[in-house]
């Protein structure tokens, strides 16, 4: 019997509760498709970055790096530390030091759920977004000056990044802030590769999302390298789309979509909307994945502190995200089992939580998809 050993880093708020139903169910799946797995848990978040002082230790990631996949629930809890000092420091810290630069986002209603979009139905509200996860906005280049370093930040930011566009107007601002988006080829050709295997798979429709009518050069390049890629597949229909014309669209006609494509702040963006046509937050899994090295698997939503101990959100998200992560390691028939549980769950409706129109608790639901897939594992 194979046994993983996987790291878990349950993190701030509500991560601890729905980690603990994300776990459950791939264990249930571990009984039935023949597998053991041994947690590894890591303190990382709120508490841990107040003790020591670190959001994460280089002999945390040494750590993590040992492995294929490790599964996480929430970070950030704006009432003990400052907001963007655990997200960037932990979550996107995670993100960019494994170098995980898809970050793939299901957007599937699921039976029994309802969805705020009038005369859509589960048929209709079903595809992928492939985040990019690595560049973009998310590069963290950025800064802020007041009037007496402004034209030399100016100068620097010209020669450094060739901003073609006249800034002298904002010389004579008191104070700016700048942050810039960088993609590169490379980042973006490995990005595109993914998504047209991804279609490939499955309709074989591809759509790319860009603002490439205003921001011409970042996401000029971005275009050009997603027609560049497209021609090695020529099967896969595509599309490019303008981002607000795509959150148009996902209301309007999400039937249209099969697999999307999307820079990284766009991809965050488009994502939440997504979540919420599929029925919440509390549905949405995500999976921050380098197919060559450590992955990262987890709910969508973020921390939730004030529902932290009530034992009320939705962990459907995280077991859902727990399936994904199965799937990555390869455990195809236990990832289904995972899935197809969490769709009777949600068929049935008798255990579901406060989002949905329940009053079951976290854990309920969580034993509920447990129970369903060691039932169908013995028929
Ligand atoms: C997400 C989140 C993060 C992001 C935040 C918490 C840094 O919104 O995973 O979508 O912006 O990527
Ligand atoms: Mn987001």
């Amino acid at each position: 019997m194979t046994t993983y050993k996987i790291p878990v880093i349950p993190g701030d708020g509500i991560g601890p509760e729905v980690i603990a139903e994300g776990k459950k169910a791939i264990d249930a799946a571990g009984e039935v498709y023949g597998y053991d797995v041994e947690w590894l848990e890591l303190p990382l978040g709120a508490d841990h970055y107040l003790k020591t002082g670190e959001t994460v230790s280089e002999d945390t990631l040494k750590e993590l790096g040992r492995h294929r996949a490790f599964f996480l629930g929430a970070l950030g809890d704006e009432r003990k530390v400052k907001t963007g000092i655990l997200e960037k420091g932990v979550l996107l810290r995670l993100r960019f030091h494994f170098d995980q630069y898809i970050n793939l986002r299901p957007v599937k209603l699921m039976e029994g759920v309802e969805t705020p979009i009038k005369n859509k139905t589960a048929k209709d509200i079903d595809f992928f977004v492939v985040r990019e996860n690595t560049e973009d906005f998310y590069a963290g280049i950025g800064g802020r000056c007041t009037k007496g370093l402004t034209s030399q930040h100016l100068k620097l930011l010209r020669e450094a990044y060739s901003v073609k566009f006249d800034l002298d107007v904002l010389t004579d601002s008191d104070e700016i802030g700048y942050q810039i988006g960088v993609i590169s080829k490379e980042g973006t050709r490995r990005i595109m590769d993914y998504s047209f295997k991804l279609a490939q798979q499955r309709n074989k429709h591809l759509s790319s999302v860009d603002k490439a009518n205003v921001m011409t050069d970042i996401y000029g390049l971005w275009r050009e390298t997603f027609q560049e890629v497209g021609r090695n597949y020529p099967d896969v229909r595509t599309d490019f789309n303008f981002v607000d014309a795509v959150t148009m669209w996902f209301v309007k006609n999400p039937e249209f979509f099969d697999v999307i494509v999307a820079p990284n702040m766009f991809g965050d963006i488009i994502t939440d909307l997504g979540a919420m046509i599929q029925g919440g937050l509390g549905l949405a899994p995500g999976g921050n994945v380098n197919p060559e090295g450590t992955s990262m698997f987890e709910p969508m939503g973020g921390s939730a502190p004030k529902y932290k101990g009530l034992d009320k959100v939705n962990p459907i998200a995280t077991i859902w995200a727990g399936a994904l992560m199965m799937d990555h390691l390869g455990e195809k028939e236990a990832a289904k089992g995972i899935l197809s549980a969490i769709e009777a769950n949600l068929r049935e409706g008798r255990v579901r939580t406060y989002d949905l129109g329940g009053s079951s608790r976290t854990s309920d639901v969580g034993s509920d998809v447990a129970r369903i897939i060691k039932m169908q594992g013995r028929n």
